[in-house]
């Protein structure tokens, strides 16, 4: 069985990353060189390590703990900052969002430099800036890249007005253990859909290209596998076999490149015993060798530090030293930079001045590209009308509903018609912080509309809407980072009495025609520095929905969440669940939209949903082995097999698929065959379904999965329409990386093909490839 290995793909991604889109660079590539070369040459080296250094700016008062936690002084931080702008030796700031903050910092920058070089302001705008969408897993339950992209444009517009060029987002970590609190911030376990997801996310950032109007640059993280943290602990080393490396953990960040982003963001952690900051191999060999990215990178927050931490630089010069050479342009810092001492590590030989300029280059260009050294400042009063834009609020409510995934329905509870009386219950239903999920800071929580607010404006007189929270919210046993910026931790309601509360709510539930039973985790138990030991429901959330159940009255479950938990007995005894996710500033509205039926729910799950946390990682694309048959008894006491597989997700309607066919028998490797497959929707109400695609490889040079996702699209059919739909597969759904070879390869081989409406699709046929 011969083996085809498919040449490197560097010449196609290099091509690719430097396409701009039809609207083509704002500023031509002379034109920057030239600017850019200009600089340079004036430039001490002092100067030039300070291009490279972004530095933290708070003006915060962080408690002690925290300071702790970062080895770093947060008080000192804008008196520190300041005097380096002064000097003209800041490359970056993060974490300011204020328009006039911005142009104070910025003309401290502009006239502190000798050479008039502005800073760049970047934030971690993750899911809207002002207006918040959807969490990211959410967005990815959308299976809509239109949708995605169009979330991040709106994100992008917001920033840019604020006077912030440059998002550190999306996070393209494939994660596959939701202990990891940061599956949030992903598109969940598939590289496929992670892949699709990432470039919709940098092309809605980005538009058409660093300079694009109302956009930002886009910054793919954290170079690479962060997601597979031992035991899903936060920050903690990963290591990755060269096969999910290259086929599962490194696809994400290879589209990214290809639909252009201009930054990357490195990881944390060790990376098969090299941390990932220092890791030359990554970053010059794989990102810009073989993917042609020629952005610029930077590390995390205190990265190029902890390289000291690691144990695996010596001091902060060696540190500074050894992310430049390896290849990290800019260092991220909250106070004491590495490249503080790259003037010393140039002077001592350690950098070469010569390396040091490319980094240069790499900043300035993008300062270039961005308009920034012909306007540094931000318009303030734009800023004003941009972010109250109420078209902002229309695209998150179009894509919170778009992201609810239901996962159960019985008896057809849902869609509820809004008359008689309805119970809202639970602690999270009222809740606007939790409604718009972590890593948000400039909320306007006035603006947000909770499950409670959603449902009463859409029942108005229709129906009694009755709410209780039944329990008291719960609490994480150690503190997070998160908690320094206020409003992060959950507030115990005044004279809260437990058991009084619980009778009420139950009382409330029996009383009512239907009761909608919201439960998840608050939000500070999910995102960074967020980790689980446990997926189940915190508190007495539980005991709550038992309780309520146990009153006959027909439940509608609503989870909030931005991982999978222990829904166990849910899946028995609650007749509809709906994935809400953390559905952002318009989420209550989008709830109350598909709970009433005004629109369908059509969202998929964008991971495997473990029935416990023993069973991570749990995922469809594992190979078969020894007793496939034994595939759900791995376990003696626990069926092995997902709660919800991957790709689950229910409408309100039904859909047949038929007449799956491959346009030809036999293809060779390099050549491309069409897939067809006919879906009807047999309901009685109009309805979105996902229509996904999965291969199988028969035999091979390597195992391959027993399923892989190739291809999806979302559609919206009327009852009782067909569509056919076709899917490409060529070499680029078909080639894989071998880890003995240590090349893509396509094999000569039989593949099979599935398609239907989650990853357990039984549809299938065939075709072969042939030498
Ligand atoms: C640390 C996080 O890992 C990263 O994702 C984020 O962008 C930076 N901090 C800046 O906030």
């Amino acid at each position: 069985m011969p083996v085809h290995p498919v040449p490197a793909d560097r010449a196609s991604q290099a091509a690719a990353a430097h396409a701009r889109g039809p609207a083509g660079p704002v500023r031509s590539d002379a034109e920057v060189a030239g600017r850019v070369d200009a600089l340079i040459a004036q430039m001490s080296v002092a100067e030039k390590a300070g291009q490279l250094t972004q530095y933290f700016y708070f003006a915060l008062q962080p408690s002690e703990d925290l300071e702790a936690a970062f080895g770093a002084s947060f008080s000192r931080q804008p008196a520190m900052v300041e005097a380096a702008l002064a000097r003209g030796e800041v490359g970056a700031l993060l974490f300011v969002t204020d328009p006039v903050e911005v142009n104070r910092l910025q003309r401290l920058a502009v006239e502190g430099s000798r050479h008039g070089i502005p800073v760049l302001f970047g934030f971690d705008v993750i899911h809207g800036l002002r207006t918040i969408f959807p969490v990211p897993i959410a967005m990815a339950a959308s299976w809509d890249p239109g949708c995605i992209e169009q979330g991040q444009a709106v994100a992008a517009r917001e920033a840019c007005a604020a006077g912030i060029h440059w998002a550190f987002a999306p996070m393209v970590d494939i994660a596959r253990d939701p202990r990891w609190g940061r599956i949030i911030e992903g598109a969940g376990e598939d590289p496929y859909l992670g892949a699709a997801v990432a470039a919709a996310q940098v092309r809605g950032l980005q538009g058409d290209g660093l300079g694009s109007p109302d956009r930002v640059i886009a910054g793919p993280k954290h170079l690479a596998g962060y997601g597979a943290a031992l035991g899903g602990r936060d920050y903690d080393e990963v290591n990755l076999s060269d096969s999910e490396l290259w086929n599962v953990y490194l696809p994400p960040f290879r589209a990214a490149v290809q639909a252009g982003a201009g930054n990357i963001m490195t990881a944390y952690m060790d990376l098969n015993g090299i941390p990932a900051t220092g890791n030359r191999w990554l970053l010059a060999e794989v990102l810009r060798g073989m993917w042609g990215f020629d952005g610029f990178v930077v590390s995390d927050a205190q990265a190029v530090h902890d390289l000291r931490t690691h144990g695996f630089a010596a001091d902060l010069a060696d540190a500074g030293a050894r992310a430049v050479n390896a290849g990290v342009d800019m260092e991220m810092a909250i106070g004491d930079p590495a490249y503080a001492h790259l003037p010393d590590a140039v002077r001592a030989g350690l950098v070469d001045e010569d390396v040091l300029d490319g980094c240069v280059r790499r900043v300035l260009s993008a300062k270039v590209r961005m308009g920034l050294l012909d306007q540094p400042y931000v318009d303030e009063d734009r800023a004003r009308e941009v972010l109250a834009d109420p078209a902002h609020r229309a695209v998150a409510r179009t894509a919170a509903q778009r992201s609810a995934v239901l996962l159960r329905n019985e008896g057809s509870l849902l869609p509820l018609t809004a008359s008689g009386s309805i119970a809202v219950i639970g602690p999270l239903a009222d809740s606007r912080r939790d409604t718009l999920g972590p890593w948000v800071f400039d909320y306007d929580l006035g603006e947000t509309v909770t499950v409670l607010d959603g449902i009463r404006n859409r029942a108005g007189d229709g129906a009694v809407v009755g709410y209780a929270p039944g329990i008291r919210p719960a609490h994480r046993a150690f503190p997070s980072m998160f908690d320094m910026f206020g409003g992060n931790t959950p507030a115990d309601p005044a004279d809260f009495d437990d058991d009084a509360e619980l009778a009420r709510a139950v009382t409330l539930a029996r009383e009512s025609d239907v009761a909608l039973v919201v439960l998840g985790e608050w939000q500070n138990m999910i995102g960074e520095a967020a980790s689980r030991s446990s997926l189940e429901l915190p508190g007495g959330q539980l005991a709550l929905l038992q309780a309520v159940v146990a009153t006959g009255t027909p439940v509608v479950l609503l989870i909030m969440n931005g991982r999978p938990l222990d829904l166990r007995w849910a899946a028995e005894n609650v007749p509809a669940i709906l994935d809400i996710w953390y559905p952002g500033t318009e989420g209550g509205t989008a709830v109350a939209d598909v709970i009433f039926g005004d629109v369908p729910p059509g969202g998929k799950l964008p991971f495997s949903w473990p029935r416990t946390v023993g069973q991570i990682p749990v995922i469809y694309s594992h190979t078969i082995s020894h007793q496939p048959g034994n595939q759900g008894r791995r376990y003696w006491d626990e069926t092995s097999t997902p709660l919800f597989p991957f790709g689950h997700g229910l409408s309100y309607s039904r859909f047949e698929y038929r007449d799956l066919t491959v346009d030809r028998n036999q293809i060779h490797p390099g050549q491309t065959a069409i897939v067809s497959v006919t879906v009807t929707n047999t309901g009685q109400r109009s309805g979105d379904e996902v229509v996904q695609l999965y291969i199988h490889q028969r035999h091979g040079s390597a195992s391959r999965p027993v399923r892989e996702l190739k291809g999806f699209q979302r559609v919206t059919l009327a009852a009782g329409e067909s569509r056919t739909l076709e899917f490409p597969l060529g070499p680029g759904q078909l080639r894989y990386w071998n880890a003995a070879t240590r090349d893509w390869v396509i094999d000569t081989s039989t593949i099979d093909v599935f398609s239907g409406g989650d990853s357990t699709a039984e549809l299938t046929t065939s075709f072969t490839i042939a030498a």
